[in-house]
């Protein structure tokens, strides 16, 4: 036994006391209506569905099911906000509002990663480290804008769009909404936002932080629902915009709904990231690297590095390092601040990933799958680590957005290039290399919006995000992400 893997055991053996952030933290109501026009109200159809914690399969609270009525009422009160008020407020009025709702989100940011956490599964660490913080810094950096507009590049003067209608999915819940919101206000839109089905909390908590900062009512509007309040709001002839973040499929169909209209069209879809390691890269970061690009949030990461392309020299040490590694994530409550790995969003999810890793054996990779305890209720998956894989294999091909890795190897930069370019998506890649010059060389050459250098998943509002192919188009972030709202 080395020193290194003494010391590895050892640390395998130390335990951990549980570290829980409290649930009462969320103060939820027990049922939520929709909020248009600046008040909550009932749906039309008074129907409500329940939104779970897929850590434990407790009902979190109840929200309603909008109907194209309620959409309608939604799209009224954003046009009529535009037209009497928004479209009137100058740059810096429209900043002073962005400015409130950062800090106020900032104030709250507590209670927000614990209704992040509750409603999504996800670590309490990542919900408080990076999701609400994020939140935030979009409404801070977008405040930023909205007063600077003539100076964007996009011309003297350049005029918003209208009244926006914004779909956002589950994964990112918080974040997801301020990608779509901030840059939109600030540019001078109104906006209807839809969240996610099984993560509408947190966006609901988010209107209470309207009205606290006294946005004028309809300029931003927030309704609960399924796919088809989705589709109401794409179909609205009132809707001059339409701003989607969800699966590829979802896309497609909500990109033909829209081509026959004036509409304008923004789509961030979905992803096979790949990782591309050579054998100078610094190992410990690039192993930290490796887990972070696959592992963070679940795998629910549409720029997830899930296809890990290894230089064939150092192929057998990373894969040994990184299932080492895996063995050492923690897996269980969302609530711990010590856990690393959390619960997975829903059970329809689990059982996509489930299906994906079946083909994933039955194709011939050889599975490495943590041997860590999972709860007994609950969604949970063991992250799981999948080599021998090769380019025609499902699982090299398909988006799993689980906590599951493909590792393929390559000899040449050429030929890490053509594999990682060899998917039709485009998001995101990564590449781990001392050398400049070759990092350089290879990003050059890849076909994604973002490309990560010796590090993976790391967002700023400052910086473009988007995507290439079937991964959609349009950018959202930066100086970038006003376009989308802008009538340039
Ligand atoms: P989805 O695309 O169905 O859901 C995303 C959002 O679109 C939700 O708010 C949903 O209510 C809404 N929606 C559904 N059907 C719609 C329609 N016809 N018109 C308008 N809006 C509609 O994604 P889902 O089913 O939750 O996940 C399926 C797969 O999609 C995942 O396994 C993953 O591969 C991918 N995905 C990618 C995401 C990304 O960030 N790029 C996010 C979520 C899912
Ligand atoms: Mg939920």
């Amino acid at each position: 036994m080395t020193e290194h893997d003494l010391a590895n055991s050892q640390l395998g053996s130390l335990s951990y006391d549980p570290a829980p952030e409290s649930a009462s933290i969320a103060h939820l109501r027990p049922s939520y209506g929709l909020f248009i026009d600046g008040a909550f109200t009932e749906a039309s159809s008074h129907e409500q569905f329940a939104t779970l914690n897929p850590s434990n399969e407790t009902t979190l609270a109840t929200v309603a099911q909008a109907s194209s009525a309620d959409v309608d009422r939604a799209v009224v009160a954003a046009r009529r906000a535009y037209d009497t008020v928004w479209s009137k407020t100058t740059g810096a009025q429209r900043a002073k509002y962005l400015f409130r709702i950062a800090r106020l989100i900032q104030e709250r940011a507590r209670e927000l990663a614990v209704v992040e956490t509750l409603d999504n599964g996800k670590p309490i660490r990542e919900s408080r480290d990076i999701d609400i913080p994020l939140a935030a810094a979009h409404f801070f950096y977008y405040a930023g804008w909205a007063d600077k507009l003539d100076h964007a590049g996009f011309g003297a003067d350049p005029q918003p769009l209208g009244v926006a209608g914004q779909i956002i999915p589950w994964n990112f819940p918080l974040l997801m909404a301020a990608w779509k919101l901030a840059p939109a206000l600030a540019a001078g839109n109104t906006c209807v936002l839809k969240p996610a089905e099984t993560t509408p909390l947190s966006a609901l908590i988010l209107a209470e932080i309207l009205q606290q900062a006294e946005l004028p009512a309809g300029v931003v509007n927030i309704i609960t629902g399924d796919g088809s309040t989705g589709a109401a709001l794409v179909d609205h002839p009132d809707v001059d915009k339409i701003a989607f973040t969800g699966s590829t499929d979802v896309g497609r169909l909500i990109q033909q709904r829209v081509a026959s209209s004036p509409k304008r069209l923004t789509l961030e879809l979905g992803g096979k990231g790949a990782n591309i390691v050579f054998e100078d890269a610094p190992i410990d970061e690039m192993i930290e690297g490796i887990i972070d690009g696959i592992f963070f949030n679940q795998g629910h990461v549409c720029c997830a590095g899930s296809r890990l392309l290894v230089q064939e020299s150092v192929a057998d040490e990373v894969l040994r390092r990184l299932v080492r590694r895996v063995e050492q994530l923690r897996v269980g409550d969302p609530l711990d601040k010590n856990t690393d790995v959390g619960a997975i969003n829903s059970a329809a999810q689990l059982e996509r990933i489930k299906e994906l890793t079946a083909f994933g054996e039955s194709e011939g990779a050889t599975r490495y799958t943590s041997s860590c305890a999972l709860p007994e209720t609950g969604y949970w998956f063991a992250p799981t680590v999948f080599a021998d894989v090769s380019q025609s294999h499902r699982i090299a091909r398909e988006e799993i957005f689980g906590p599951v890795l493909s590792v393929l190897t390559f000899r040449t930069p050429e030929e890490a290039v053509a594999k990682a370019n060899n998917t039709k998506y485009g998001l995101a890649c990564g590449v781990w290399s001392e050398k400049g010059s070759r990092t350089l060389w290879v990003a050059e050459r890849l076909r994604a919006g973002v490309i990560w250098a010796n590090t993976y998943n790391r967002f700023d509002p400052t910086s473009p995000f988007g995507g290439v192919r079937e991964s959609g188009f349009g950018r959202e972030g930066g100086r970038h992400g006003l376009e989308a709202y802008l009538d340039v």
